[in-house]
């Protein structure tokens, strides 16, 4: 049986970010295409001295304990920085964040990663904003990891 510290149990088993906000600026969904596992984020931008600041953001996550940790997580560290500053988010931070996971379930903390930019380009293509080319780049392959989440698991949930 996997092992988790006590930090990623408590977000586990507590986490606080959930939810989904109404009509939200931006949302990413993505899936993991090892496990099946998805994961959902809404966002609320407003901007402050000149800057695209997330100011709400939530997330729905159907999948195991690293899934759910990492997702809450996620949020806490988006939540209050500028749209550039998520950005430079990544999964290792996440999981530094939580102290850690285990070698098999870091592979789990990618769906953070994943989701976060995937709603901030959601919300960056509505807007008709500048979208930076690395976005572009994760959007592109997150879009590819999509269309084969949906062949291999059929189920339509992320939709
Ligand atoms: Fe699916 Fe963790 S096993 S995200």
């Amino acid at each position: 049986m996997v092992e988790y510290n006590k930090k990623v149990m408590q977000h586990f088993l507590k986490p606080k970010n959930v939810g989904e906000i109404k009509n939200p600026d931006g949302i990413g969904k993505v899936g993991n295409m090892i496990c099946g596992d998805i994961m959902h984020v809404s966002i609320k931008v407003k901007e402050i001295k000149g800057k695209d600041v997330i100011y709400q953001i939530k997330f729905k996550t159907l999948g195991c304990a690293a899934a759910i940790a990492t997702s809450d997580v996620v949020i806490d560290l988006a939540k209050g920085k500028t749209i550039q500053d998520a950005l430079k988010i990544t999964n290792k931070d996440v999981v530094k964040e939580l102290g850690g996971l285990p070698p098999i379930k870091v592979h789990c903390s990618l769906l953070a990663e994943q989701a976060l930019s995937e709603a901030i380009y959601d919300y960056l293509k509505k807007k008709e904003k500048k979208i930076p080319k690395e976005l572009e780049k994760k959007h592109k392959i997150n879009q590819e990891h999509d269309k084969n989440f949906d062949n291999k698991f059929k189920c339509g949930d992320k939709r």
